[in-house]
């Protein structure tokens, strides 16, 4: 029988989480060097799932997969496609629970694998409202950032229910990803400063504002190539981000490392309190060294990737 096969990759925020969700922009990068796999087949029965994290009937998936039966119920019933006679294999090489996106590049992969396999063409649009489905049950008030980068293949500047623009870089930028090795929780960390907002609005509402400032001037130094301006406003966003009570101490850890060995600027990435950090290199050669310290230093994994400007 053919195999229909769907992937996606992961995504990184570079600055504004959390304050995305209460309506300041914010800026993500899509990660290419891992990716999640969906392969969809016939096999006649009810619908079976094969993964490294759940073998079975879709059926009795867990809850804390729910998300997922939610997605692929509706992307069925979109395709007009009966509900059974399927095995959908996944792979993903992205960390789960490290604030890659890796329930967002499962979902987006498993709608493109059923459009694939129902010989449908995928629209940009239909594949986001169906991933989305996903999200809202792992996320429970996801701003849709994430299935939006996971998406694309450009940065992209983002503002919920407002703006959706791609970002062209001016200028190499050359960035180290560290898995801090805690696995995270977004959606309680998206709760937790929900629930600070509502008991001092003043304070907090001050916080995200001047996050969603420190977006737009990040956004700035992106298309004017200005790498220690947006060091420096990486920085300052980790510092209202741990105000907020969402980064940790394995997190600050590889941040202050980073920094002593001379990243330009360092930060959570993500919902943030375990998950990973983003750190900006001086240029390639040093991003090469310091993804080398982070490892001895004990990151669970490390990636060095680059933002460049496109070819005119
Ligand atoms: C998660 O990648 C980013 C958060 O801002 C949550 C969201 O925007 O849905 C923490």
């Amino acid at each position: 029988a053919q195999t229909a096969v769907g992937s996606a990759h992961s995504k990184l925020i570079l600055i504004g989480e959390h304050a995305v969700v209460h309506g300041e922009p914010a800026i993500s990068l899509p990660f290419p060097l891992v990716e999640a796999k969906a392969m969809t087949a016939y096999a006649p029965g009810s619908i079976q799932i094969d993964s490294t994290f759940y073998q079975g009937p879709l059926a009795t998936i867990p809850d804390s997969l729910y998300g997922l039966k939610a997605c692929i119920e509706d992307t069925l019933e979109h395709l007009e496609l009966p509900q059974r006679d399927l095995v959908i294999r996944l792979e993903s090489t992205i960390p789960p629970g490290k604030g890659l996106g890796s329930s967002a590049s499962v979902a987006v992969a498993i709608v493109r694998s059923l459009f694939t396999y129902a010989g449908e063409d995928c629209r940009m649009q239909e594949i986001l409202r169906l991933a989305d489905v996903s999200e809202k049950h792992a996320h429970g008030a996801p701003s849709g950032i994430d299935t939006m980068t996971i998406t694309s293949g450009l940065p992209i500047w983002y503002q919920k229910d407002e703006t959706m623009e791609l970002i062209e870089p001016q200028g190499d930028f050359h960035f180290i990803v560290a898995d801090s090795g805690r696995m995270a929780d977004t959606r309680q960390a998206v709760e937790s400063v929900t629930e600070r907002l509502k008991s001092a609005p003043r304070r907090i509402q001050t916080k995200l504002e001047h996050l969603g400032d420190m977006t737009r001037r990040a956004r700035t130094a992106l298309e004017s190539a200005s790498k220690h301006m947006l060091g420096q406003l990486l920085d300052e966003a980790q510092g209202e981000l741990e105000a907020l009570g969402v980064s940790d101490s394995g997190l600050n850890r590889l941040i202050d490392y980073a920094r002593q060995e001379g990243a330009l600027g360092a930060k959570l990435t993500g919902g943030g309190n375990g998950g990973c950090v983003i750190a900006l290199a001086q240029n390639e050669m040093h991003s090469r060294q310091l993804s080398e310290k982070l490892r001895q230093f004990g990151a669970q994994a490390v990636w060095a990737f680059s933002l460049k400007k496109q070819p005119d």
